[in-house]
């Protein structure tokens, strides 16, 4: 068994433009990336990498595939060798990595750092909740409004003050290397180990699993003189177990909620999470001291289509809303916007558990509501800057689906402008709207005048036969809904027609996912046939009866080509000068056109 987290975990730490980058010169073409092709001889560009999809395909010579495949290809190296490239252009410890060909090493290597953070947790837990030296900080933590409950449900802890506790408390149970790779301690100049966190507050923090990776530490005493700066929090540094560009907090606990919910609340810090519990609400996550990335986004993504983002109300989180927007920019956004520059714990201190609810579940507005008050000149008086307020936003307006809330959005507009009314508001958005749609048709010719095709997936899709299309969907939304997965799973007689769909399909009953590793055991024309089905723009959420039509398409497309080999059975016998069989055929072949009917 090879660690498939691990594996997942080293492809989500790079970025395939990054990679694919360094070697091919990208440019942005669209959503996609294009270049020259590396494997086959080109002049004109066909080389596209698919960043939301993270992989790449060759509209010249049909390569196609994620990023440990394009380090095998381009380098002829092994899947695991492609996995370490990586795995060391991300940083992630390599001696903890397998050498190539003792895949089962893997598993064991990140078990034992586990097991320290899961120690280490129960240690300060212990620390806060049953020592005298605990019971200060515990105080403390009352006294912002945390119970016993809320100390458990997040297994908040404390550091103790001084030394080396924790290293006294765990180390005759793990390796060196564990100790010291873990993040959890350091060493000095003299070589004496000393724990990383002293005297803080510990926060422990979880992969999506609930399993502990890292920690955060706050200090909670009023800071000595003469102590220096410290930062008020502090986290684990990156370890083999922690990348804190694609982790969030509370993530394990809230993507149950989110199953039922559909959405998440995404703040900036952890006693906003904490303070978001307390109100009831437990689907809310905070990055950890970072900006929101892209890696994030990915992550959050696998749970939800829709971030409801509180930030904090003052100007930094204003920005920082702007910032994740931009990011957020395929997902559905709603904004929190919390008054007097407070933060949601203050907002909750302030008022109470159920104002804040209300606050988080009542008060919600959308992107571009948040935008036009965001993006408001501070001279709106001024024409100029009216006009050039307009002209922001009119684009966006222009992109709303609906018609009703694009008129209230005109409306609201023109409501802030002195020196314009709705009707020339309209009229900037229509114009806006024409505008795009004419980039687009122009964007579509050059591509129709242009022999070296620019990837666009449409016209990619068109040229598959529908058939194909059929089970590109169906198998596209069997590996994206585990749900849909089951039904068919239950169904025995259903198969693939096309027959690497079909190895595919079989390897998502088998493990409910075609991983990295998974694929590159499978032949070329699998590989190339998993990626094509990813190719498929559908809409993120699935239509009532959309499974019943695909179905319908499937089942007429496979009794058409049916009765198309019939039909070439039948002039294969009569050509043949074998009368019986060719009736025999045509017999069938009736018999198969009436039931297309
Ligand atoms: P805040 O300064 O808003 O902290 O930082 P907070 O959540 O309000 O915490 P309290 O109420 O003062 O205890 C928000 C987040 O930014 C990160 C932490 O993840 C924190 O939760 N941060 C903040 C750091 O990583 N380091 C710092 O020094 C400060
Ligand atoms: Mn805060």
């Amino acid at each position: 068994m090879v660690d498939k987290q691990l594996i997942s975990d080293i492809k989500n730490s790079v970025n395939i433009v990054d990679v694919i980058g360094e070697v091919v010169q990208l440019t942005k073409a669209g959503r996609n990336f294009l270049g020259l092709c590396p494997f086959h001889g080109e002049k004109t560009p066909s080389f596209n990498v698919v960043e939301d999809k993270q992989f790449y395909h060759c509209f010249g010579c049909g390569r196609s595939g994620d990023v440990f495949k394009f380090i095998e290809d381009y380098r002829g190296v092994s899947f695991m060798e492609a996995v370490q490239i990586i795995a060391e252009q991300a940083g992630i410890a390599v001696q903890s990595l397998p050498q190539v060909g003792a895949k089962s090493q893997v598993i064991d290597a990140k078990q034992p750092f586990y097991d320290i953070h899961e120690e280490a947790a129960k240690f300060y837990h212990a620390i806060l909740m049953t020592t005298k030296m605990g019971e200060e900080a515990r105080q403390y933590l009352f006294d912002r409004g945390l119970d016993d409950e809320v100390l458990r449900h997040f297994q908040i802890g404390l550091a103790p003050g001084e030394g080396n506790y924790l290293y006294k408390s765990v180390s005759g149970k793990f390796a060196e290397n564990i100790l010291t790779d873990s993040g959890l301690f350091h060493i000095s100049d003299l070589g004496t180990i000393y724990d990383a966190f002293q005297d803080r507050i510990m926060f422990p923090l979880t992969d999506d699993s609930g399993q502990v990776i890292a920690f955060s530490g706050r200090l909670w005493r009023e800071q000595e003189e003469g102590t220096g700066p410290q930062g008020k929090y502090k986290n684990s540094r990156s370890t083999i177990l922690f990348n804190k560009s694609y982790e969030l907090y509370h993530l394990d606990k809230a993507k149950q909620v989110a199953k039922k919910t559909h959405e998440l609340y995404l703040m900036e810090g952890f006693m906003d999470v904490i303070a978001a519990y307390r109100a009831g609400i437990e689907n809310a996550v905070a990055s950890m001291g970072t900006a929101l990335t892209r890696e994030h986004v990915k992550h959050l993504s696998r749970f939800t289509k829709k971030v409801i983002l509180t930030y904090d109300g003052d100007k930094a989180g204003r920005l920082a809303t702007a910032k994740a927007l931009d990011i957020l920019e395929k997902q559905t956004v709603e904004i929190v916007q919390i008054p007097d520059q407070m933060d949601p714990d203050e907002y909750l201190q302030k008022n109470s558990p159920q104002a804040l609810a209300d606050l988080l579940e009542k008060t919600r507005i959308s992107r571009i509501e948040f935008l036009m008050d965001y993006w408001k000149p501070d001279n709106i008086e001024n024409l100029q800057a009216q006009i050039e307020f307009v002209e922001k936003m009119a684009p966006l307006i222009a992109q709303t689906p609906s018609v009703t809330a694009q008129n209230t959005y005109i409306y609201k507009l023109s409501d802030l402008l002195s020196d314009f009314d709705y009707l020339q508001v309209e009229q900037i958005v229509n114009a806006s709207r024409l505008q795009m749609r004419q980039q687009r048709q122009k964007q579509g010719q050059e591509q129709e005048n242009n022999p070296s095709p620019v990837f666009h997936s449409g016209n990619l899709q068109r040229q598959l036969p529908q058939l194909i299309r059929a089970e590109n969907h169906l198998l596209h939304r069997m590996s994206h809904f585990p749900y849909i997965l089951n039904d068919y799973r239950l169904r025995t007689d259903f198969s693939f027609d096309t027959p690497a769909l079909q190895v595919l399909y079989q390897l998502l009953c088998q493990n409910g996912e075609v991983t990295s590793q998974d694929l590159s055991e499978q032949t070329e024309e699998v590989q190339r046939a998993w990626y094509r089905m990813l190719e498929e723009d559908l809409p993120d959420e699935i239509a009532e009866h959309e499974l019943e039509e695909v179905e319908e398409t499937r089942n007429r497309e496979l009794l058409r080509k049916e009765s198309q080999q019939i039909g070439k059975k039948v002039r294969e016998a009569s050509h043949s000068g074998d009368a019986d069989q060719a009736l025999l055929e045509l017999e069938r072949l009736i018999a198969q056109k009436r039931r297309m009917e």
